[in-house]
């Protein structure tokens, strides 16, 4: 409700115009200008870097709840849990290279509407669900996030990001592989699986935005690389052009 200036008081080359500039428009820092042991950095860094690891322990359980609820796949998803908690283990040593310590109570509830989610399907015994939610929606979010981050993290975290995301890719293709196999009788499912949770990660990556920003991710680049990977998801899994674009416009919606 604030007055807007008349445009005689308007001061064109003041610098608050910058500043008050919408986030997505403002500069980043080059990678150079970060101070990854500035205060402000360390405190972003407590929430994003509790967010991964609790994304990354997420995984580690869904995959072994997964294995239960396919016990042909017994082995391959164990091997895949393992390789969560490896990961896990690699962002917790992030963070104490930084000396932050992760806000692991502000990533539980970052968490908690996909975690209820997959808990409530996997009690159902609905694999479809649980395979949307755990390897096409969170690790196409989790590769879209440590592909944005890896050209600006510290050199410690980038080594360590750098061969996580190679495993990330052989998480997602597992679920591509499985639902392509099993396409005419999960499309349904899927298709309302992809509406209740998509929406979920828009609001998440809101709510990170701000921080994102202090370590120079910016919210668009992360929705476009995390919509590339979905999308290239969905038509390995058999969705037609038509259809992958009137499952990603679910996520804009709740934008
Ligand atoms: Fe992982
Ligand atoms: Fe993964």
């Amino acid at each position: 409700m604030q007055q807007l200036p008349t445009k005689s008081e308007i001061d064109y080359k003041r610098e608050q115009i910058i500043d008050s500039k919408p986030l997505e428009m403002q500069q980043l820092p080059t990678k150079s200008e970060i101070d990854y042991k500035s205060e402000k950095y360390k405190d972003a860094y407590s929430r994003i870097n509790a967010i991964v690891i609790e994304g990354e322990q997420e995984a580690y359980e869904n995959y072994l709840q997964l294995a239960k609820l396919l016990p042909k796949h017994e082995d391959e998803l164990i091997g895949l849990s393992k390789m969560e908690s490896r990961h896990k283990k690699g962002f917790e040593a992030c963070g104490r290279n930084l000396e932050v310590t992760p806000n692991m109570q502000f990533a539980k509830d970052f968490f908690a509407q996909l975690h209820q989610n997959f808990q409530s399907a996997a009690t159902e015994g609905k694999v479809v669900t649980c395979l949307l939610i755990q390897s096409l929606i969170i690790e196409c979010f989790a590769i879209a996030a440590y592909h944005i981050y890896i050209p600006v993290a510290d050199d410690f975290a980038r080594k360590i990001t750098e061969g996580v995301v190679k495993d990330e890719y052989t998480h997602l293709k597992f679920g591509e592989e499985w639902l392509k196999a099993h396409f005419d009788e999960s499309k349904a499912e899927l298709e309302e699986a992809n509406s209740q949770n998509l929406p979920i990660v828009w609001k998440m990556l809101n709510q990170v935005e701000g921080d994102a920003r202090t370590m120079m991710m910016e919210k668009e680049a992360l929705v476009e690389d995390f919509m590339i990977q979905y999308g290239e998801a969905l038509s390995n899994i058999g969705f037609i052009t038509r259809d992958i674009m009137r499952l990603s416009a679910h996520g804009i919606k709740a934008a």
